[in-house]
């Protein structure tokens, strides 16, 4: 792997705003955000939702990913999700060349078997999937081969009852990625108005989200407490369109969980920002969701619960802060 690979390598994001004065924030909304929309109807009785989290994975079974889709699997059993999010680095090093890239189904449909996680995967496209051909993850042919894969566009929304997601396209923002020949940024150069359309397409899809839960994913943490620290382009462009639909009552909670294969990268960073809990070793995350609570789970490479932690939505007056950060 060349020195500057290991610099754009594994990074993840997963926010989460709970809304539980959404309705506050809400001014009636006629145009529709042009964010293309996934509708995934919750199954279970009362509406709530179990998700798994992981990102930074593809290794063709290596680092241990074999190990975390096992676990994965065993976990995903357990509390009958619904759905995977990947928050990126879907394939290394370089993605995929094209949709019958026999990578893909070595570093995806090989690994993750277990029943339980036959379920749609919603993905966002991370630093090294945009090194290779990264149209082609997104291309509905991919769903031949594996027709969980969902990447509808690199930023789109996931409808799901009590929760939308906002999957974003976050690799454009970082700026010396452009002076990279190898990234692919057909359909996205130039950067200043792809970037200012999709904040305007989020701020405007997160003001009219009538969820009680709004959760936006993306492939690099804004805020860290690990080796790149934080992320200056997206404190800057990104970070106030979340703070404008978040208020006192509805607080931002900023979660890292990527881990799917390599980690240990014993790389860590001071922050001011209250760090809740802080793993690099490989896991992933458990989201469950109810209309008032969500209750999210750190699990590492043998299953093991690292950490945990529950969120209030639904009273006005919910103060929670925290911040959990995972490399
Ligand atoms: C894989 O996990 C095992 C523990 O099950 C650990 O001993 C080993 O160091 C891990 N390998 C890598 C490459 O992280
Ligand atoms: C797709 O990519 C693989 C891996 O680079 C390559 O071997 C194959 O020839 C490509 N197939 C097509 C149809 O371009
Ligand atoms: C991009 O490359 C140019 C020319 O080598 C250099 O001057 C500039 O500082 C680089 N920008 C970033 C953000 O790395
Ligand atoms: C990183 O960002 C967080 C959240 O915006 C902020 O609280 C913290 O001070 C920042 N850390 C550094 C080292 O700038």
């Amino acid at each position: 792997m060349a020195p500057a690979h290991d610099r754009l390598r594994r990074l993840v994001l997963l926010l989460v705003v709970a809304t539980a004065a959404a309705a506050l924030l809400l001014a009636p909304t006629t145009a529709d955000a042009a964010l293309p929309r996934v509708q995934h109807t919750p199954t279970k009785a009362d509406g709530s939702l179990a998700i798994l989290v992981v990102g930074d994975w593809g290794r063709r079974g290596q680092f241990n990913q074999t190990l975390v889709a096992q676990q994965m699997g065993v976990v995903g059993q357990k509390l009958d999700i619904d759905f995977v999010i990947s928050t990126g680095d879907n394939i290394y090093d370089d993605g995929i060349a094209n949709t019958s890239d026999p990578l893909f189904k070595e570093s995806f449909s090989n690994i993750y078997t277990a029943n339980s996680l036959q379920k749609p995967w919603y993905l966002v496209l991370g630093n090294h999937d945009y090194t290779g051909n990264a149209l082609a993850q997104l291309d509905p042919a991919i769903r031949k081969v594996d027709s969980r894969y969902t990447a509808i566009a690199k930023s789109f929304i996931v409808n799901s009852g009590i929760a939308d997601f906002f999957l974003v396209d976050t690799t454009p923002f970082i700026v010396h990625y452009w002076n990279n020949t190898k990234f692919d940024w057909r359909g996205v150069a130039p950067r200043d108005t792809y970037i200012a359309n999709l904040l305007k397409d989020l701020k405007c899809a997160l003001t009219a989200s009538k969820a009680p839960w709004k959760i936006v994913v993306g492939h690099h943490p804004i805020s860290s407490a690990c080796g790149h620290g934080n992320n200056t382009e997206l404190e800057e462009l990104l970070l106030p369109v979340l703070r404008r639909v978040s208020s006192r009552d509805s607080r931002l909670q900023l979660l890292t969980s990527g881990g799917g294969s390599k980690a240990w990268a014993g790389k860590f960073k001071p922050t001011l920002d209250k760090v809740e809990f802080l793993y690099d070793g490989q896991g992933f995350m458990s989201m469950r969701l109810s209309r008032t609570e969500a209750r999210l789970a750190f699990f590492d490479v043998a299953g093991s619960v690292l950490h945990c932690w529950t969120m209030h939505a639904q009273k006005l007056t919910t103060t929670t802060t925290a911040a959990a950060a995972r490399h």
